[in-house]
């Protein structure tokens, strides 16, 4: 069996820090590790994206393998071949499959019929990969994560899910600020609050993430409504703990969700967080290769 990373719960907390450790020493030495030599590695976007993409397909090469990225409107997929059949047939060529799509039922059918790892790279429900960028950046920016507070401002979507689910495995306190309509179902050890200034207050990190997600334009009005007294400004970080970051996975819409003067000011760690999705990827890559 082939071990995936469909939500970041497939880790185990000694596992986890273990790669946080390993993407530390990655990112120091780039070039040490080529356990996909010779490999190759399809990534599968039925969705746009910069960072995972550029991420992925320079990891990839880095790791000594050969990225093969592939648009789901160029594949059969586009044409009713269903996702069992296509895991069937990328596991007969590449060592892992990662996928970015909407329903998170298209990527476990996939991943149900893979023989190799199966990584998301994004659905609907989850974005597991950008929360293991945003723990190495809390390790690098504090030297440590267990006890650390992460305020959540926000809607309450993939990227605030995936950071519940692996922050609680870390040892991290995540705290999620929504409006009504905009929550986060509850999840072990995440903290759910409305108001936006309760929840940064001790908070060593503040995230937020976009009001409109991929596939939500349809209600893009009424969400920059419900959503405009949870946007990131410097106002806010002064509320939150001494030394506290501002973290967003990016895309960014200066303005809304977080102000231009918190995106490319002092306090940020944004774009030491978009440069971590590659290391951190590495050494899952590294793991689920290895494990399978
Ligand atoms: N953060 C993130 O996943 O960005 P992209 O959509 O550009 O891949
Ligand atoms: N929540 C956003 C994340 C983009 C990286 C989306 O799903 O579009």
């Amino acid at each position: 069996m082939a071990r995936h990373f469909l939500t970041g719960a497939e880790l185990s907390s000694e596992e986890l820090a273990a790669l946080i450790d390993r993407a530390l020493e990655m990112k120091r030495a780039p070039l040490a590790a080529r356990p996909l030599e010779g490999r190759a590695v399809a990534l599968v976007f039925q969705k746009p994206s910069t960072r995972t993409r550029v991420s992925f397909e320079a990891g990839v090469f880095e790791l000594g393998g050969h990225p093969l990225v592939l648009r789901t409107d160029e594949m059969q997929l586009s044409r009713g071949e269903s996702p069992r059949d296509t895991a069937l047939v990328l596991s007969r060529h590449v060592a892992a499959i990662g996928v970015r799509t909407g329903p998170d039922e298209m990527l476990a059918e996939l991943a149900a019929h893979a023989s190799v790892p199966v990584v998301n790279m994004l659905t609907a429900g989850h974005h597991p990969c950008q929360a293991l960028a945003d723990l190495l950046t809390l390790r690098e920016a504090f030297g440590r994560l267990e006890g650390l507070r992460l305020a959540y401002v926000g809607d309450g979507n993939n990227v605030a899910r995936s950071l519940a689910i692996l922050g609680a495995l870390a040892g991290v306190q995540v705290v999620v600020s929504s409006p009504p309509g905009y929550r986060l179902e509850p999840v072990a050890g995440a903290e759910l609050v409305e108001d936006p200034a309760e929840a940064v207050a001790g908070a060593n990190a503040v995230y937020t993430d976009v009001w409109v997600s991929m596939g939500d334009e349809a209600t893009a009005d009424e969400r920059r409504s419900a959503l405009a007294p949870y946007r990131i400004d410097d106002a806010l970080l002064d509320r939150a703990a001494p030394g506290a970051i501002a973290l967003h996975c990016l895309p960014a819409h200066p303005g809304e969700e977080i102000s231009a003067e918190v995106l490319y000011g002092d306090r940020q760690r944004i774009w030491d967080e978009a440069e971590n999705r590659r290391h951190a990827q590495k050494a899952l890559l590294e793991l689920l290769v290895s494990a399978s």
